[in-house]
C-alpha cells in the first residue's frame, strides 16, 4: 500500500545510506519544475535529480553542455517548491565546477543556497577528487557519476558505454573507491556492462544508481520524459517506457484545435454569464 505524501519522512543521506545496508533498491527520477516534482514526490520517489540533462529535454540543446549556473537554479528553485520527501540533487553544470576547488564549493553552495537543493552531483572520477573533498568539506553531500560522463562526451567520442574493457572496468572500479574516500554519498553509474556496475556496487559501502548499468546497482534512475513516453523519437534500450505519452497528448491537442475552429469549444458549462437584471441595467446605462 502505497503512503499519503504527508505520513511520509523527508529522505537524507543516511536514509538513503540505509536502504543500501537493508538491500532496498532505491529509486531515483529526474524532474525539471513544480509539476514533475510534484508528481514524482507524490508518487514515492525516493531521490529526484534535477539533472543537467535538462538542456535537452527542457531547453532544446544538442548537448548539455550550454547549461548554465542560471539555468539549473532556475528549475532547482521549481523543484524546491513543491517536493516535500524526495531527497533533492542538483547538478552542477559543464564548467561550473572544474576550474577550481573554489569554484566548486562556491558553485555547491549556491545550489543548496539559492536553489534549496540537499545535495549536489557532479561528473568524473580521479580529477574531481580534490573538488569532491572539498564541497563535502564544506557540509554538502555530492554524489558522483562515473562511467558516461555526457559533460564529456566530446572527450568520450559519443555517447557509448564505458568500462567495457578490462582496463576501463579497473580504472572505472578504482575511480569509485575513490569518489568513495572522497566522501561521496552515492555514486551514478551511467551506461555500464551489468557485470562489471555489479561488481562496482558490491565492492562500495555506499549506494551506485544505474542507467543503462543493469540491475546489479543498488538503485536506478530514468529521465523523466522518457518514462512517460513524452517525444516522438524511439526509445533507447536501457530506457522503460511506462507510459506513451506523445500520441496522447497530440490526440488531445488536436482534439481542441478542432473544437475551437468548429465552435464546439468553450461550450455552455465553460461560460459564465451575468443575471439578467445586471445585464440589462448594463445595457441601459449605455444609452445615458
Ligand atoms: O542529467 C541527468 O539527468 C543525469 C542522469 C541521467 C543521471 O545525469
Amino acid at each position: 500500500m502505497s503512503t499519503a505524501p504527508t505520513e511520509r519522512k523527508k529522505n537524507t543521506i543516511l536514509s538513503i545510506q540505509k536502504k543500501k545496508d537493508n538491500h532496498l533498491p532505491i529509486s531515483m527520477l529526474t524532474a525539471y519544475d513544480a509539476s514533475s516534482a510534484a508528481l514524482t514526490d507524490a508518487a514515492g520517489v525516493d531521490m529526484i535529480l534535477v539533472g543537467d540533462s535538462l538542456g535537452m529535454v527542457m531547453l532544446g540543446y544538442e548537448t548539455t553542455l550550454p547549461v548554465t549556473m542560471e539555468d539549473i537554479l532556475l528549475h532547482c528553485r521549481s523543484v524546491a517548491r513543491t517536493a516535500s520527501t524526495a531527497l533533492l540533487v542538483g547538478d552542477l553544470p559543464f564548467m561550473s565546477y572544474q576550474v577550481s576547488k573554489e569554484q566548486a564549493v562556491q558553485n555547491a553552495g549556491r545550489l543548496l543556497q539559492e536553489g534549496g537543493m540537499d545535495a549536489v552531483k557532479l561528473e568524473g572520477g580521479r580529477p574531481r577528487a580534490e573538488s569532491i573533498r572539498a564541497i563535502v568539506e564544506s557540509g554538502i553531500p555530492v554524489m558522483g557519476h562515473l562511467g558516461l560522463t555526457p559533460q564529456s562526451v566530446h572527450q568520450l567520442g559519443g555517447f557509448r558505454l564505458q568500462g567495457s574493457n578490462a582496463a576501463a572496468a579497473r580504472q572505472l572500479l578504482k575511480d569509485a573507491l575513490l569518489l568513495e574516500s572522497c566522501g561521496c554519498f552515492s555514486i551514478v553509474l551511467e551506461m555500464v556492462p551489468e557485470q562489471v556496475a555489479r561488481l562496482v556496487s558490491s565492492r562500495l559501502r555506499i549506494p551506485t544508481i544505474g542507467i543503462g548499468a543493469g540491475a546489479g546497482c543498488d538503485g536506478q534512475v530514468l529521465v523523466y520524459h522518457d518514462l512517460l513516453g513524452l517525444f516522438n523519437r524511439p526509445k533507447l534500450k536501457f530506457v522503460k517506457k511506462y507510459l506513451d505519452l506523445y500520441p496522447l497528448i497530440q490526440q488531445a491537442l488536436q482534439a481542441y484545435i478542432k473544437d475551437v475552429q468548429t465552435g464546439q469549444f468553450p461550450a455552455p458549462e465553460n461560460t459564465s454569464s451575468m443575471s439578467e437584471d445586471e445585464w440589462l441595467e448594463f445595457l441601459k446605462s449605455l444609452d445615458e
